[in-house]
């Protein structure tokens, strides 16, 4: 195929249509005009699933200390405590403008003034401000309802953001290089077309597919980490993937998680013959931090050889579980499970990258003129374990804060377009073996790159991942393209990237487990990864703050 040209051009091209890129694009269209992709509907998003909430300091027994010891401890030693600071301290005004924005959020029922706010696992206090357990579908909705009115935003679904278009190729300093839009294939038509921007925001989401078992969309492929790696970026911690310690176990429901704000209201993990293993495992028992409830389930179901394990939910009892959790009650009536009557079965799954494409306060990555800002983004808050709810406040501190940067107009002759994809008429047993290929790479990260790893089966991974990478990239080069194909190459890529990282840090500590290596390095240190010539190079550099 040869090189696309531009389709589109506008001031500012955000790749995304979750609480990052949304955030951002309302307030980068101060600037002129906003492009924004998302590859499937507009709501389909880690956004709109997120039950538990947004963690703000709000109560008065509350402070932004408290929160920040809660982030760093959970955190493991790797948290950056200037971001982390920077982030809880904007909690409040977060919370007042999205109500000013027309966002709900439940109030307790003696005080019309004060906000309900929840428990998650890790937090001292509460303080998860939550729609029940809607919380993410109320904050997508009201900024989806707002970029719907604002004139100067246009919003593309079925866009698949391909590669980004950065140059100068062949500059010696990353930091002579600028990006100058993406490339995109519109899903509906198969064309394939170029953005043109003066800036660009990477706010794709995680890579949760990238497991076979995961909380997440089937959005989350990791595509920026994938697009980012390719054109040159530093990505963070990429071993640190969180699993989220109760998604429900049952053959017909797909990813479906039960929020951690459940325990927050009470409820218990026992194993099957109905022990409260976690009391013994850490003093906050069934609420203590999600790495270490995931890992002790782990144990607990390899010590006893079963399947999952089951959240007592009787304290909570049946009517207030479905006033509090409509939603998770509704979902697991379809399965046939009245919670309140009988405890739920649940595993740990997939649920969050830690790690990310490694960016400043402003969310600007190594590339001048490109963002990141949400799950794709590195910035140090959640260091070697997320603290629950952080999640959406992080991702709107930033896209905020990149929001107001000014684009810069580029100087000089654009650099040539990303390369495209091929044309070749896919073979008939082309879907098929893409299916076969997907479905290795996630049953190698599950079962080599999960909870508890090891040198032997990193190496295992990483020898079949690099082969699957080369595979899909050639692939990509001579076939016309599809959403699985470049989805796959971003997998593959994120794959090799992730078990790289893991392999190169040498202790266990937060979400990574080594049984070789059991002990916690006393000098924290992030894992810096970058693709070169040779391949993903990994560089430890102790943490800076
Ligand atoms: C949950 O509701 O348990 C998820 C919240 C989060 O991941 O922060």
């Amino acid at each position: 195929m040869s090189a696309p040209s531009v389709t589109h051009c506008c001031t500012t091209l955000v790749l995304g249509s979750g609480v990052a890129g949304l955030t951002y694009a309302l307030r980068a269209a101060q600037h002129g005009p906003v492009l924004i992709l998302t590859k499937k509907f507009r709501s389909d998003s880690s956004t709109n699933r997120a039950q538990g909430g947004l963690a703000a300091v709000l109560s008065p027994t509350d402070s932004f200390d408290l929160h920040v010891a809660d982030t760093l401890e959970a955190g493991a030693g790797l948290c950056r405590r200037d971001v982390v600071e920077l982030v809880v301290r904007e909690g409040p005004a977060l919370v007042r403008s999205l109500t000013d924005l027309g966002a709900t959020f439940e109030h307790t029922e003696d005080d019309s003034d004060g906000l309900d706010l929840g428990l998650e696992g890790g937090h001292s206090r509460r303080r998860i401000v939550h729609s029940k357990d809607r919380t993410g579908q109320e904050i997508e909705s009201t900024l989806l309802s707002a970029v719907a009115k604002h004139p100067d935003i246009t919003l593309l679904e079925h866009h698949l953001a391909l590669d980004l278009w950065v140059g100068a190729d062949g500059a010696e300093r990353r930091a002579d290089r600028r990006c100058y839009g993406a490339s995109f294939l519109d899903q509906e038509t198969g064309a394939i077309g170029l953005v043109r921007s003066d800036q660009t925001m990477l706010s794709t989401g995680g890579c949760g597919k990238v497991y076979r078992y995961t909380t997440n969309p089937d959005i989350a492929t990791a595509d920026g980490v994938a697009m980012a790696a390719r054109a040159g970026c530093s990505l963070g911690n990429m071993e640190m993937i969180q699993f989220h310690p109760t998604c429900l176990h049952h053959a017909d429901a797909k990813s479906f998680l039960i929020s951690e704000a459940v325990r927050g209201e009470g409820a218990v993990l026992r194993n099957v013959a109905g022990e409260e293993f976690m009391k013994d495992r850490h003093p906050l028992g069934s609420l203590a931090p999600r790495d270490v409830v995931a890992r002790e389930i782990d144990r607990e179901t390899k010590r006893r050889g079963d399947k999952f394990v089951l959240l007592d939910v009787s304290s909570i009892g049946e009517d207030r579980f479905r006033e509090r959790f409509p939603a998770i009650a509704a979902r697991l009536e379809t399965y046939g499970i009245v919670a309140g009557r009988e405890p739920i079965p649940v595993v740990p799954a997939a649920h969050y990258m830690c790690g990310g494409v490694v960016v400043d306060l402003n969310g600007r990555t190594e590339i001048g003129d490109l963002f990141a800002s949400g799950e794709v983004a590195f910035t140090g808050v959640h260091g070697a374990n997320r603290l629950a709810s952080n999640s959406l406040l992080e991702a709107s501190v930033l896209a905020e804060r990149a929001g107001a940067v000014e684009p810069q107009s580029p100087e000089g002759p654009e650099p040539p377009p990303p390369p495209p994809p091929g044309t070749d008429p896919p073979r008939p047993d082309q879907g098929v073996i893409l299916d076969h290929e997907w479905d290795a790479v996630r049953s190698l990260m599950m079962n080599y790159m999960g909870l508890v790893r090891s040198q032997g089966r990193l190496d295992r991974a990483i020898t079949r991942l690099e082969e699957m990478r080369e595979w899909s990239e050639d692939l990509y080069r001579t076939s016309a393209p599809s959403s699985d194909l470049a989805e796959l190459r971003n997998l593959s890529l994120a794959g090799v990237i992730m078990a790289r990282a893991a392999r190169a840090r040498e202790e266990s500590r937060g979400l990574h487990t080594r049984l070789d290596f059991p002990e916690t390095d006393p000098v924290p240190r992030e894992s810096w990864c970058r693709l070169g010539e040779g391949g993903v190079e990994v560089t430890l550099r102790p943490l800076e703050s």
